[in-house]
């Protein structure tokens, strides 16, 4: 009997040993992930959900975190939108590390070029992965609501499909080089004013067929490693913790299989989160690891939602390049990619004005320039979506660099002007997150402005807007132009018109702003948003004609801003007084315009806009011809063909709309449901464009029936070369179709 049990003992001992031998040798693979789960302790479950601390790339925004016993490395996590961002220096050695600074997401839309979008996040995907990172925080991809959100230049548009399709190229682009990215912020996050805290109240309507349709596009199409919910309540709930939103819609209804990341702060709830479907908690605590694993170990989160998000998160590692030992280089070639940078911004930047062919110059003309941003030229913006480059090009040095004569005592004149308002920045950038960089201008006297006309021939003025994270921008010298730029483009109107010389204006800006008001002072002006660390080479390739411009506008720019429906139920940037909790527009923003955001309303409304969206123009002209439309199993295939019809080469973008039959659900008079960008037309040369859309995307929503909606009858299809200028037109009969979806948003307090 002694040893039989002896034995079993030992049989005991020698299987717990193996097992644990076998625990002890399991290493993490693309193709054991259950068996690595049946291994982890809860302990170590847990820590692979709460991000950790970091120095492999200093200046990376986090790191998940590993777990060495099981072959888990960690993983790195950088922004952002226009390019990665690093630390440019290090201890200890003379090595830069310097990145890209691409065109701004703004910029990238006005191209409506998935193409581009996808050429540029192609190079852009490279630094990430030779600088050693595995996550590109972006495409930021909130939905422009209100121009004031201090953000919109990380954003793409107004509009859901532009944007969608957007960012769902920016996506590939950057995954193409094995590297993640992060689909943000999901849902809702269109200001900063107490954007922690803010409860976004926004109809189920306004959700699926704005804030929320972006996102559908881009995980659907663009298929992002990861997706980072945002800090935001929606209706009541924070988003981080919103199962309705995280793992109903994101993963049920659109198919998502990535991981889903908390932004940037300690959670309100970590275990709710951790139910929720959000994976990983950045940048991830220890109250956090504490949390969750009390909540294991009382059950409140079950096994299987444990093992859930740890299965998330194990399918996300094997993916990534530290577990692949990719050995990354730190050398990306820099040379090259400004060469995209500056390529992408040339085939973005928008033409608004050009009267009487102003533009394009002759090259030669001795130009006087004027404007502190002619100097200090916005290339990017501030806040986490900035990027450390090693240069932004300015407009003094690419104008002289592309053979123009400057007015040099002007020239200097803003440079010792910039050099003493740096300082003043820098002070007040040092000194708090969320900078709002209002933008001072030097002042100049009528009589030196008449002087300067006489001498040159030709007036540049370069008008700044910076615009970042943490803080919305205001009306006041910010959307409106300050006095001393009112004063500026009245005294350079007078002087050089009194000449019969010509004022061209450069909108270096982050965000719309108002234009109405003072457009006709002006001969042309140009528009090439924060165009990245080459926008200004790019700006004077227009000017000069090297490039033609093609860009068109990815929202409207109003009249005035109370004409924008939100403009009633958003902040002003004004001070958080009132009881906390309770302050409208800070703790609460109702989005009461519902789904009547941008051209929905004021094309439908026939409201006066300054410039419509999807306007752009050229220094060439375009026909269209021969607008037809085929049904199709699945909705139908729109052609148009386009002609250059000038003495240049260009491209034209052709944007179709749909207005769809009247009765049922109200609509906007036209929707955004295709679009499509030539190549580059030589005069004469003709190429036929072709569109397909879906019953689906042709669908309303019916927050009656929570589904979404495509009425039976006759649908006007439009080929516009805007929302305003329509230039062919033809019919499609469709017949009902529906697909319910989850009701589970919740909905705007009453
Ligand atoms: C910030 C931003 C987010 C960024 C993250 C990491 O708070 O909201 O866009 O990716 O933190 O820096």
């Amino acid at each position: 009997m002694k040893r039989l049990s002896l034995l079993l003992v030992l049989m005991a001992v020698g299987l717990s040993n193996g097992f644990a031998q076998n625990k002890e040798s399991l290493t993490l693979r693309e193709d054991n992930i259950e068996a690595i789960i049946a291994a982890m302790t809860n302990e170590e479950k847990v820590t692979l959900l709460v991000g950790g601390p970091g120095d492999l790339v200093p200046g990376a925004a986090g790191y998940t975190r590993a777990i060495p016993r099981l072959g888990i490395p960690m993983t790195v996590l950088a922004d952002g939108p226009a390019g990665l961002r690093i630390q440019p220096k290090r201890e200890g050695t003379d090595q830069t590390f310097y990145c890209t600074g691409f065109p701004t997401s703004t910029l990238l839309a006005s191209s409506w070029d998935p193409e581009l979008v996808e050429t540029v996040t192609t190079a852009m995907g490279n630094e990430v992965l030779e600088y050693g990172v595995d996550v590109l925080l972006a495409p930021g991809m909130n939905l422009h609501r209100n121009p004031l959100c201090g953000r919109n230049f990380e954003y793409y548009s107004e509009d859901p499909l532009l944007s969608g399709k957007m960012a769902a190229a920016y996506i590939r682009g950057v995954q193409k080089n094995g590297v993640g990215t992060s689909a943000k912020h999901f849902a809702a996050n269109n200001q900063e004013t107490n954007r922690l805290e803010n409860d976004a109240r926004v109809s189920n309507r306004a959700l699926r067929e704005l804030y929320l349709k972006n996102f559908e596009i881009a995980v659907k199409e663009g298929k992002p490693w990861t997706v980072m919910s945002s800090y935001n309540k929606l209706n009541g709930e924070y988003t981080q913790q919103k199962h309705g939103l995280l793992t109903t819609v994101l993963r049920d209804e659109w198919g998502f299989d990535g991981i889903v990341m908390t932004d940037w702060g300690v959670k309100d709830n970590t275990v709710k989160a951790t139910k929720a479907g959000n994976d990983l908690m950045e940048w991830g605590n220890q109250v956090e690891i504490d949390r969750i694993l009390a909540a294991v170990n009382s059950g409140e989160i079950s096994q299987e939602e444990l093992d859930r998000n740890v299965r998330n998160m194990l399918n996300y590692i094997v993916k990534t390049p530290h577990f692949r030992g990719y050995k990354f280089s730190n050398k990306p070639d820099l040379k090259a990619h400004a060469e995209v940078a500056r390529k992408a911004a040339d085939e973005s930047i928008i033409l608004l004005r050009n009267e009487n062919n102003t533009l394009p110059l002759k090259g030669n003309e001795k130009v006087a320039l004027y404007g502190l941003t002619s100097v200090d030229f916005v290339g990017i913006g501030t806040g986490s979506g900035e990027v450390n480059t090693e240069h932004i090009a300015n407009m003094q040095e690419a104008m002289k660099m592309a053979g123009f004569t400057l007015d040099q005592n002007l020239a200097e004149y803003y440079q010792h002007f910039y050099a003493q308002q740096e300082t003043v920045q820098k002070m007040e950038r040092n000194n708090r997150w969320g900078y709002r960089n209002i933008r001072e201008e030097a002042e100049l006297s009528a009589r030196a402005i008449y002087l300067q006309a006489q001498e040159n021939d030709v007036a540049v003025y370069v008008l700044g807007r910076n615009a970042g994270e943490g803080a919305d921008r205001v009306l006041k010298d910010d959307f409106e132009l300050n006095t001393t730029e009112r004063e500026l483009l009245q005294n350079l109107s007078s002087a050089y018109h009194a000449l019969g010389k010509k004022l061209i204006v450069v909108l270096n800006v982050g965000g719309v702003i108002e234009t109405a008001s003072w457009k006709h002072l002006v001969d042309a002006i140009v528009l090439p948003w924060s165009p990245g660390q080459e926008g200004a080479h790019a700006v004077v390739d227009v000017l000069t004609g090297k490039v033609n411009p093609s860009g068109k506008l990815p929202m409207t720019f109003a009249m005035r801003y109370m004409d924008i429906p939100s403009s009633k139920n958003f902040p002003y940037g004004q001070s958080a007084s009132g009881r906390r909790g309770e302050r409208k527009d800070v703790d609460f923003t109702n989005y009461e315009e519902d789904i009547w955001v941008g051209y929905r309303f004021f094309q439908t409304n026939n409201v006066e806009v300054s410039y419509p969206f999807g306007y752009g123009l050229s220094y060439t002209t375009f026909a269209y011809s021969k607008p037809k439309v085929k049904a199709d199993k699945d909705g139908f295939t729109a052609t148009i063909t386009v002609t250059n019809q000038g003495k240049v080469a260009g491209r034209e973008i052709v944007e179709l709309y749909v207005a769809a039959p009247s009765g049922g659900l109200e609509k906007p008079a036209r929707e955004l449901k295709a679009f499509g960008k030539t190549k580059l037309l030589a005069p004469g040369e003709s190429e036929t464009l072709t569109m397909k859309v879906s019953a689906y995307e042709l669908a309303s929503f019916s927050e009656e029936r929570s589904a979404w909606e495509t009425a039976a009858g006759t649908y006007q299809v439009l080929f516009g070369a805007s929302i305003d200028d329509i230039r062919g037109t033809a019919t499609c009969k469709m017949k009902a179709q529906s697909w319910e979806v989850h009701d589970v948003l919740g909905n705007p307090k009453e």
